[in-house]
């Protein structure tokens, strides 16, 4: 039996935040309260002065990602050890089938991969094709398998990405299931054209990507997925089906104010829309993309980095609580010899970047002692919604007597800056290079033990659990 207590911490979770004591016991909250017994043989941590977070979740991330005629850099084990350094203690990755390869096959080699992991783990399954054989598979992994979630590409086209058809197929199966759909939202199409037209102009550069992929086509992409679902609402029960009868739908990396506006419409409407960004999108503008010696490529990655505006628009979004879930899309390529195969090609940069690790950190700098969000918002929009909207509650989300014993101790005093040099990531880029931080996660407790303790790493290769959701 092994137990943590955490002593005269400042508990904070979506809704309260009060001094106590936490006993961990087995791997669950067993105990909140003031001045409770350490049973024999408990692991202490003083954390007085210090906040203890739900651990944090990060609802997507693609370790060892086979994409762009590469392998994304963190595999599961490397992956989940940077996201407990920075206090993260679950993700949810995705399967990612070829077109036309069977999702239980595609399946079976990303569970096999994420067996590696030393953090919990769940997966989406994207959905990349569509037909009878799909819609058996869904189902397939939506009841054996608990995945509740199906990821959608309206980018990638000629890869990954789906047409309107299949998407209203992919829609149709999910609201079957009761399962909940998620999407990537560009213009595919008009992204390949503007591609070809700037490549043909010889504008190969990093930041072409940019150029080949405006904030107004993922606007739109948004606003065609959001009238797709009412389409099959309506499809379903009647011309006359309001957009409130559509099925919830989940917009991951939301990156400007094209898309939230869509949203905002679409939610006046009476539709149930959740929206997903990532710190980079709050954090970065366009100008990461004028770096000389392609610097830029390491900023790679879709949707791109928006110029100067949109950032205030996500966080006014974010703090007016419009804005459900702060993921990562932690998606790493190396520099020196991945991001490398777009010298002279932008369309061939592999599209991604790092962050796992500087999700919960970025987010307490620049969200809460910025005064941007309260404590309560960033515990929520870190953790408590994505495990509400991913079928994780009240396992993981919150402190609670019975949930998981997985809690993140912060420290907000002192600063320290974040490099390639001292980052876990297995890349040798971050695009967070020298930003600020203040305070630091000083204990990361999962599976209820200290996995991260000032600065070194306990983690346990494979020990992470695969979580299946409801
Ligand atoms: O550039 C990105 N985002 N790479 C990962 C794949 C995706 O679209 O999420
Ligand atoms: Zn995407
Ligand atoms: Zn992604």
């Amino acid at each position: 039996m092994s137990s943590v207590v955490l002593k005269s911490g400042t508990i904070v979770t979506s809704t309260d935040q009060y001094v106590a004591d936490i006993v961990c016991e087995d791997g669950i909250i067993r105990a909140i309260g003031k001045d409770l017994a350490v049973p024999l043989g408990a692991t202490v941590l003083d954390c007085s002065g210090q906040y203890v977070f739900p651990g944090g979740i990060d609802g997507h991330t693609h370790m060892e990602l086979p994409f762009m005629g590469t392998v994304s850099a963190d595999d599961f084990y490397t992956g989940t050890a940077a996201a407990l350094a920075g206090g993260t203690t679950t993700i949810i990755d995705f399967i990612i089938p070829g077109r036309n390869q069977s999702l239980l096959e595609a399946r079976d080699l990303t569970m096999a991969n994420a067996k590696k992991s030393c953090c919990d783990y769940g997966l989406h399954m994207s959905v990349t094709w569509f037909g009878d054989q799909v819609r058996r598979e869904m189902a397939e992994v939506y009841h054996k398998d608990g995945i509740q979630s199906f990821k959608i590409f309206t980018a990638y086209r000629g890869s990954i990405g789906v047409d309107d058809i299949e998407l209203v197929g992919v829609l149709d199966a999910a609201h079957e299931l009761g399962a909940l759909v998620t999407s990537h939202c560009e213009h595919g199409d008009a992204i390949v054209a503007l591609q070809q037209r700037l490549l043909a102009q010889g504008k190969t550069e990093p930041k072409y990507h940019a150029h080949s992929r405006p904030s107004y086509l993922e606007g739109e992409a948004t606003g065609r997925v959001i009238a797709l679902a009412r389409a099959a609402g309506a499809a379903r029960n009647g011309h006359d089906s309001k957009a409130a009868d559509a099925q919830a739908l989940y917009i991951v990396h939301l990156t400007c104010k094209e898309s939230m506006d869509a949203v905002y419409r679409a939610t006046a409407e009476g539709q149930k829309v959740w929206v997903e960004t990532c710190p980079q999108y709050l954090l970065l503008d366009d100008s990461v993309y004028d770096k000389p010696d392609f610097e830029g490529a390491a900023y790679v990655m879709s949707p791109p980095i928006r110029p100067k505006g949109h950032q205030d628009y996500l966080w006014n979004a974010l703090s007016a609580g419009l804005i459900h879930h702060v993921a990562t899309d932690h998606c790493p390529f190396r520099q020196a010899d991945q991001k490398t195969m777009g010298l002279g090609n932008f369309t061939k940069i592999p599209n991604g970047a790092a962050g796992v690790e500087n999700r919960m950190a970025l987010l307490y700098t620049y969200g809460v002692a910025a005064g941007r969000i309260s404590l309560q918002q960033f515990v929520n929009v870190t953790s408590t919604q994505a495990a509400k909207i991913f079928g994780l509650y009240p396992r993981k989300g919150c402190i609670a007597v019975g949930a998981d014993a997985d809690l993140l101790v912060y420290d907000p005093t002192g600063t320290s800056t974040i490099s390639a040099k001292t980052h876990h990531h297995n890349v040798d880029r971050n695009i967070f290079e020298g930003f600020e931080l203040k305070g630091r996660v000083s204990h990361t407790i999962a599976q209820g033990k200290v996995q991260w303790q000032d600065g070194q790493l306990r983690v346990e290769r494979g020990s992470g659990r695969y979580l299946r959701r409801t």
